[in-house]
């Protein structure tokens, strides 16, 4: 027998929840690195013209197939289907889903505790032990497998604690906490030399690199990246809202909430790396490239921090405040994958499934941990480049062609009176049918033979 299911209590809770799962380290980071390298205000203008034309319709098939069948991934792609092979392609793709989104979560762990280190390193800087903060800004196996433990842990307690009591609460304070930092720390950075430079390789379009096949590619990658599509995570979400709530309207928002603050997060991430380069700080690679990834994160905002004086301390704690709330509102979501899984099908308890599958992510992200040069480059790529378009593309088939249009009016038209109508209804279907599957085959096409 299974427990009776969560539901998120509020409208304000699930926007809290997916939206944390969407605002992660891929927005802080890889969002204003990759238009500083792609062309500026071009890449982000490129972004939203896809986050909305591609990834929302994409985030909206998640939803809508989750709230209708109130399971997981497996058992919810399995109810659509109409015949063996459809059943046994939902089988598939639901556990292809949980497996990727296990191995995001071990490479995810691994950074998200480095943001920890440097997060109690401010903390030993601003009470005078020098020499615990040094031992926490090293690299080395005792401190990464330490961390990665302890993020692990931190995310299994969130989410053992339930839909309403975990993962609800802890977004919602979280999720306003981050926003606040995000914002004392850009309102700081603006008055630093330099910051403007920054500002203006962020805001000034350069349209000549628009038609460029790269941006594109990355611009989209990027989109399905930071909206969590593909591996079940917003569909598990989406299980948990209640009938009583307009679908596509939430939706809307939270592909609102991810780009606003990746938007926002380019105008802290931009500045400060040019008000880094303006003190003398290396800013590019051995390619002419920014810094970008765990190397900017790491070295050099850190730096940046330090030459601050007694200010930076505080600016450097609020931002790996920022960076580790980021990283667990959306390791909740994705612990949250496979433990419904082994809740809702073999009947064990949320604390047994989260222990059991958060021990065994965590013992994936030590091996990467202990072969880091092999693994961790490997395992990023073949999530997020390979396994999340390819399944994203799946998810699309099965709202497209499987799912016959009729149930799935059925299911948005709760809490959307009228939906029959309205845009939404005249534009979805064709591009969940054509136009997402088209594109993500054609980056997928693209990745394997570029
Ligand atoms: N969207 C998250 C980020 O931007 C990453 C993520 C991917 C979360 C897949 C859940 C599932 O960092």
């Amino acid at each position: 027998m299974s427990a009776p299911r969560g539901e998120f209590s509020s409208r304000f809770g699930f926007l809290m929840a997916a939206s944390g799962s969407a605002v992660g380290l891929g927005n802080i980071w890889g969002f204003p690195t990759n238009a500083a390298s792609n062309g500026g205000a071009a890449f982000l203008f490129t972004y939203l013209i896809l986050a909305f034309a591609l990834a929302y319709p994409a985030l909206m098939a998640e939803l809508i197939i989750g709230r209708h069948a109130k399971a997981n991934a497996v058992t919810a792609l399995r109810g659509l289907s109409t015949s063996p092979a459809s059943r046994a392609l939902g089988t598939t793709v639901g556990f292809a889903g949980m497996i990727t989104v296990s191995f995001i979560l071990s490479f995810y762990a691994i950074v998200s505790g480095w943001m920890m280190a440097y997060m109690l390193a401010a903390g030993a800087d601003i009470v005078g032990a020098d020499a615990f903060s040094s031992w926490l800004q090293t690299p080395g196996l005792t401190r990464d497998s330490l961390f990665t433990v302890v993020f692990m842990m931190l995310t299994i307690a969130v989410v053992v604690a339930g839909v309403k009591h975990g993962i609800e609460k802890w977004a919602s304070r979280l999720m306003p906490s981050l926003v606040v930092i995000l914002v004392a720390l850009i309102a700081y950075v603006m008055t630093l030399d330099g910051a403007m430079d920054g500002l203006r390789l962020y805001l000034v379009p350069d349209f000549s690199r628009v038609a460029d096949t790269g941006l594109l590619l990355s611009a989209m990658g990027q989109a399905f990246f930071s909206l969590s599509l593909g591996v079940g995570t917003m569909l598990i979400y989406g299980s948990y809202i209640s009938k009583r709530e307009n679908l596509p309207a939430l939706g809307g928002m939270v592909t609102l909430l991810d780009i606003a603050i990746a938007v926002t997060a380019g105008l802290l991430i931009l500045p400060a790396m040019m008000v880094a380069l303006n003190n003398g700080i290396q800013i590019y690679d051995d390619q002419g490239g920014l810094v970008a990834g765990p190397g900017l994160i790491i070295a050099v905002l850190p730096a940046l921090f330090e030459q601050m004086g007694s200010a930076g301390m505080l600016v450097g704690l609020a931002f790996f405040v920022l960076m580790t709330i980021a990283s667990l509102t959306s390791s909740i979501s994705m612990l949250e994958v496979p433990l419904s899984y082994m809740v809702e099908t073999r009947s064990v308890s949320r604390r047994k499934a989260g222990v059991v599958l958060g021990a065994g992510i965590a013992v994936i992200s030590l091996i990467i941990v202990f072969n880091f040069n092999v693994l961790f480059d490997l395992v990023v790529s073949l999530t997020t480049e390979y396994s999340q378009p390819l399944l994203g593309f799946f998810f699309a088939i099965f709202a497209g062609w499987i799912w016959n249009r009729n149930g799935i009016l059925a299911e948005i038209k709760q809490g959307c009176e009228g939906a029959e109508h309205g845009m939404f209804w005249r534009i979805w279907p064709f591009y969940i049918r054509f136009i997402c599957p088209l594109a993500i085959l054609a980056v997928y096409v693209q990745m394997l033979f570029a």
